[in-house]
């Protein structure tokens, strides 16, 4: 896991508009996707993307705002309504990946972004 200085560095280098970029291509594959798409309610999707946004700025340096919407993260309890297997997690991630090749999210932030989000993946494992 990246270190706290490291993880804040982010934001100041990408910016919102980096995250958006980011977590857009991340959600544009989500609904095609056949074992990610069913688990995200449909209706739903817009306000998916920007809780996943809001977290991923507050967690790499940026404004607090999932805390003040949504209070402390549990990602893990937050999660336990889906069935996360490894091979959902590994899809997870590819989805990930793709995202930031897609976003041009520059080499050096990318080697900070790439472990948090693949081991908080593992995290989510629960089935
Ligand atoms: C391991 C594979 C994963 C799967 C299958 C998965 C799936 C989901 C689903 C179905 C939702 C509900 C969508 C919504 O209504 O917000 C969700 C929410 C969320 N996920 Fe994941 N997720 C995974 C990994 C991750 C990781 C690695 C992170 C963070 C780096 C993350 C961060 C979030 C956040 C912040 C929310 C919204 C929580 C809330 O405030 O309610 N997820 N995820």
């Amino acid at each position: 896991m990246p270190d706290e200085a490291a993880m804040s560095s982010v934001y100041p280098v990408i910016g919102e508009a980096g995250f958006v970029r980011l977590v857009a291509a991340f959600y544009r594959q989500v609904p095609t996707d056949e074992l990610l798409g069913p688990m995200y309610p449909p209706g739903e999707l817009a306000a998916a993307e920007k809780r996943l946004r809001d977290f991923l700025v507050y967690r790499f340096g940026g404004p607090q705002r999932y805390i003040e919407e949504r209070g402390h993260p549990r990602l893990r309890m937050r999660h336990a309504p889906f069935a996360i297997s490894l091979v959902a997690r590994d899809r997870w991630v590819e989805l990930m990946d793709r995202a930031i090749m897609e976003a041009r999210i520059p080499p050096p932030v990318v080697a900070i972004m790439q472990p948090f989000l693949a081991e908080t993946a593992t995290f989510m494992v629960n089935s």
